[in-house]
Parts: C-alpha cells; structure tokens; sequence
C-alpha cells in the first residue's frame, strides 16, 4: 500500500499533536512535531539569552543545531544537540517565545530542510502551522484542525490543572490569542487553511472522533 504523507496544521491547542500521534500509531507511521522544533530552537536561544532581535544568531543557532524527534516507551522525546529537552521545551517561558523566535526566516529555513528530509521516505503525519502551504505543499492528505478559542483554552486549561497547576482562564485565552495572532499575521509561511486542506472542527468533537475523520480521508487516498 502507498505510504502516505499527511500534513495536519492548525492553531494552538487545537488537539494537533494528540490526534496525529494517534493517527501516526494507527497507521504505523512517524510521527512529526514540527512545533517542538521550533520549541527547540527557541530552548537554545533562551539559553544563550538571545531574543528576536538577534535574528542572525538565532538563525545559526537553528542551522547549525541537531534536533532529533525519538520515542522512548512509547512517548516523543526532543533531543537538540544530545541533549534531551523534552520537559524544558514546554516552559512559559519557551512558550511565551516561541511564536517570535518562528518569526526569523533563517530559523524556517533551517526547519524547513529539517523538516522535509524527515518526510522523504513518506509514511509520515507531521504537524504544524505550515506543513500544508510549505513543508509538504504536496502532502497527500491535508487538514486544518482547528477549535473556537474559548475550548481551546478550556483544554489547555483543564491539562495544566490535571498537573497540578492553577491557571487563570482568560489569562491563558489571551496567551492563546496572542500566540494566534503572531503565527496568523506573521510575513513568512503564516498559519493558513490551504484550499485543498480539509477542515476538521474539533470544537464539539472528541479526539476518537477526529481520527476517524482522518483516518476515513486517508483510507481515500491510499
Ligand atoms: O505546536 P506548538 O504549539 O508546540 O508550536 C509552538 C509554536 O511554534 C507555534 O505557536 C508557532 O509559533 C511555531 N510553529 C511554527 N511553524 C510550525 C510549527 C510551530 O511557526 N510548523
């Protein structure tokens, strides 16, 4: 059977990297988070206290930086440069970041190349904010996923009090936005629904539910 490539972009919190996980496990293929690149990148340059207005540096930073996607017992580990940063790339403060940090061109470009060598065999679901436009504009499979802001921030709320945090909701509505805001408006490769992307709204929909709808697109295609 063709082995797939399946490019899966939305906004924050949309429940990308959950349902592409399962849909990657259920298929038997890798799976890509190309969102923890960029948590990556901005990792290193938080470290070496560099912010967007050292676009240079972080650009070499990103390009000269090993980033490697693995699994260990079943769950995603980050390694950049040997070192494993699976815990570290989901601070606030690399999420306050992040979505600047994307902003630099030289630091897409570094990702993009990243990015598609790891789709070259195919047999891949990888997800972002620009796999369908850019990385992978000839994916086989493309979906928007997406959820109304409100539920959004109410999942990303509930997972942060499951870990034993106590967040305040509109804060985190208005982190969101913000975050949306600068990966919807920025100058290179802007999140965007690719007109040949389907469109799977997850606002009243269950994960199960939403990997059907993948799966079914997928079984379409192959
Ligand atoms: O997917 P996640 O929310 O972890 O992504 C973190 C940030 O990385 C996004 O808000 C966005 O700014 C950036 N990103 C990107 N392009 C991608 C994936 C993520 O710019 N393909």
């Amino acid at each position: 059977m063709k082995k797939l490539v399946i490019a899966i972009d939305g906004p924050a919190g949309a429940g990308k990297s959950t349902v592409a996980q399962i849909v990657a496990r259920k298929m038997g293929y890798v799976y890509i988070d190309t969102g923890a690149m960029y948590r990556a990148v901005t990792w290193l340059a938080l470290r070496q206290n560099l912010t967007v207005k050292d676009a240079a540096a972080v650009g070499d930073l990103a390009a000269g930086a090993v980033i490697e996607l693995t699994y260990a017992a079943g769950k995603l580990v980050v390694l950049v440069n040997g070192e494993d940063v699976t815990g570290p790339i989901r601070t606030p403060e690399v999420t306050g970041l992040v979505a600047e940090i994307s902003q630099i061109l030289p630091v897409r470009e570094a990702m993009l190349v990243l990015q598609r060598n790891m789709a070259a065999k195919g047999g891949v679901v990888m997800d972002g904010r620009d796999i369908a436009s850019r990385v992978l504009p000839n994916a086989d499979v493309k979906v928007f996923l997406t959820a109304s802001i409100e539920e959004r921030a109410r999942r990303r709320w509930k997972e942060l009090l499951d870990k034993g945090y106590t967040v305040d909701l509109e804060e985190l509505k208005r982190e969101i936005a913000d975050r949306d805001r600068k990966d919807y408006e920025r100058e290179y490769a802007p999140l965007i629904q690719t007109e040949d992307a389907v469109l799977v709204d997850t606002t009243a929909m269950s994960i199960e539910a939403a990997v059907d709808e993948i799966l079914k697109i997928c079984e379409e295609k192959s």
